[in-house]
């Protein structure tokens, strides 16, 4: 059998009533470099555009897309499927934490319960008329993004990676993952590049020279990928604990979406 028939064989359907013309994965290495902020804006940005967005929230021990969008109401279920939550900017959002009545209990799936969950989003959840949806994954390159690259039909991914994960080659990992898998890669995003000072302007790079280019120049899949450096921005961590992520508005991805929205 050949490579790509057999990657064809793990892909799931779609619930037959819903609609997804784009599916986006955001990966990283690694825990914690943001790649719920970067599937946030990068929502908020597509969203602003008039494109019916979406928000897959495939952390299910950790999900964080709720909080940071302020969402109270559960989703509802009706029969088989479930229906997903709007955001106050209109993003259609499927999490765990939209379906558990207490947030704060831990999630104590295995492995293959967790897996489970994630393909039920993709089969069960009535997506309406999706022009582009993200997915926002949980770290590393363990079982759900596999499960994740396996049985939905990613059109790419963006990989996010903080400048010291550059340095020890953890981004690296999550490159090859995807090379493995056969799935593009939009863009490479530096988060927390650099802090820009209220007072002065100047940008002072806290952690240090960006090695991205470097990185991306090594892999054949990566060279002509854009790269999109973020500032650490301190508002954002305000906005995220008050739900109003929906509020802040950037331009960071707009030459990106102009290459996935064509
Ligand atoms: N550029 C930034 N400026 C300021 N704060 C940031 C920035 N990027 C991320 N943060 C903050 O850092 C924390 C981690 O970010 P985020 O949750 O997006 O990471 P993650 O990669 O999704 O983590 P996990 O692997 O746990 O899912 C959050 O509190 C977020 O608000
Ligand atoms: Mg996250």
């Amino acid at each position: 059998m050949s490579e790509d028939r057999r990657m064809e064989q793990f892909k799931i359907d779609l619930n037959p009533e819903a609609k997804v013309d784009k599916v986006i994965g955001i990966v990283s290495g690694k825990g914690g470099v943001g790649k719920s902020l970067v599937t946030s804006l990068v929502a908020n940005s597509t969203a602003a555009r008039g494109i019916n967005t979406a928000i897959f929230d495939a952390d299910i021990t950790g999900p964080s897309i709720p909080k940071c969008y302020g969402l109270n109401s559960k989703a509802t279920v009706e029969g088989e499927t479930i229906i997903p939550v709007r955001t106050d900017n209109g993003i259609q959002v499927m999490s765990i934490n939209l379906l558990l009545e207490d947030v704060t209990q831990p999630v104590i799936f295995r492995g293959p319960v967790i897996a489970n969950t994630v393909r039920q989003f993709w089969t069960d959840v009535l997506w309406d008329d999706v022009g582009v949806m993200y997915v926002d994954m949980p770290p590393g390159t363990g079982d759900v993004p596999l499960t994740v690259f396996q049985s939905l039909p990613l059109d790419g991914i963006i990989v996010v990676a903080s400048p010291q994960d550059l340095v020890n080659m953890v981004v690296e990992k999550a490159v090859n993952m995807a090379t493995m898998m056969r799935i593009p890669i939009l863009a490479l995003v530096e988060n927390m590049a650099y802090y820009e000072c209220p007072d002065c302007g100047k940008k002072h790079k806290i952690y240090g020279d960006s090695h991205l280019a470097e990185v991306a120049a090594k892999h054949r899949a990566t060279k002509d990928s854009p790269i999109i450096e973020i500032p650490i921005m301190p508002e954002i961590a305000k906005l995220c604990d008050e739900g109003r992520i929906y509020d802040y508005k950037n331009n960071l991805f707009d030459g990106l979406l102009d290459s996935i929205v064509d």
